[in-house]
């Protein structure tokens, strides 16, 4: 499809499905050379719900033993950040001492990823890694460095592939970006 329409907005064709896979490999490899070996077995965060397609994704690439959670945050409403992140699923085991990999669909501002490596830090993991399917530079606005990112996008609305607008579009298997004329 090239183009979608998600209640008032219209969305074009921005990344293609096999394009967002070999940026999935090419994660996948660098966690996998930097866990190999590995002696303790670290955490797969999946941030619910927009991580969830990448999450599956890139653990199916995954090839030392990990164990996946999720929770639950959220942040923004229709097509904006509101700054104000908000825990609405919370981690359902004890995580202290362990390594995490928080696995995001989307690094924008960064005010989730702090609040969260905050959380997992007063819950005493042993490390927070971060990695996202899409960080978006100009919008970042924090010091802490994103460990993996898969892709790098301008500062546009996306859907699709796990991302949506109002709830809607997680569905798409392609990546949209907001249609401005
Ligand atoms: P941040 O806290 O500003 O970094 O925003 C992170 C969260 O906002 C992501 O996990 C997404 O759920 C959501 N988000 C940020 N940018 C977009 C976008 O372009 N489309 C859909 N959701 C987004
Ligand atoms: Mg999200």
């Amino acid at each position: 499809m090239e183009r979608v329409k998600l209640f008032d907005k219209t969305f074009r064709i921005f990344i293609p499905e096999k394009k967002i896979e070999e940026a999935i490999d090419k994660v996948a490899d660098r966690i996998n050379d930097d866990f190999k070996n590995c002696e303790d077995i670290p955490v797969v965060l999946c941030v619910l719900n927009g991580a969830i397609m990448f999450t599956a994704e890139l653990m199916k690439r995954l090839t030392f033993n990990c164990e996946l959670l999720s929770v639950k945050l959220s942040s923004y409403s229709g097509t904006c950040s509101t700054g104000n992140v908000r825990q609405v699923l919370g981690l359902t085991s004890d995580i202290s001492g362990r390594r995490v990999i928080i696995v995001e669909d989307i690094v924008d501002t960064g005010n989730t990823i702090v609040e969260l490596k905050k959380m997992l830090a007063e819950r005493g993991v042993a490390a927070s890694y971060v990695c996202t399917m899409l960080f978006k530079p100009e919008a970042y606005r924090q010091d802490v460095g994103i460990d993996y990112v898969a892709m790098e996008i301008p500062n546009d609305f996306i859907v699709g592939y796990g991302l949506d607008y109002n709830e809607i579009g997680r569905n798409l298997k392609d990546i949209y970006v907001l249609d401005q004329d």
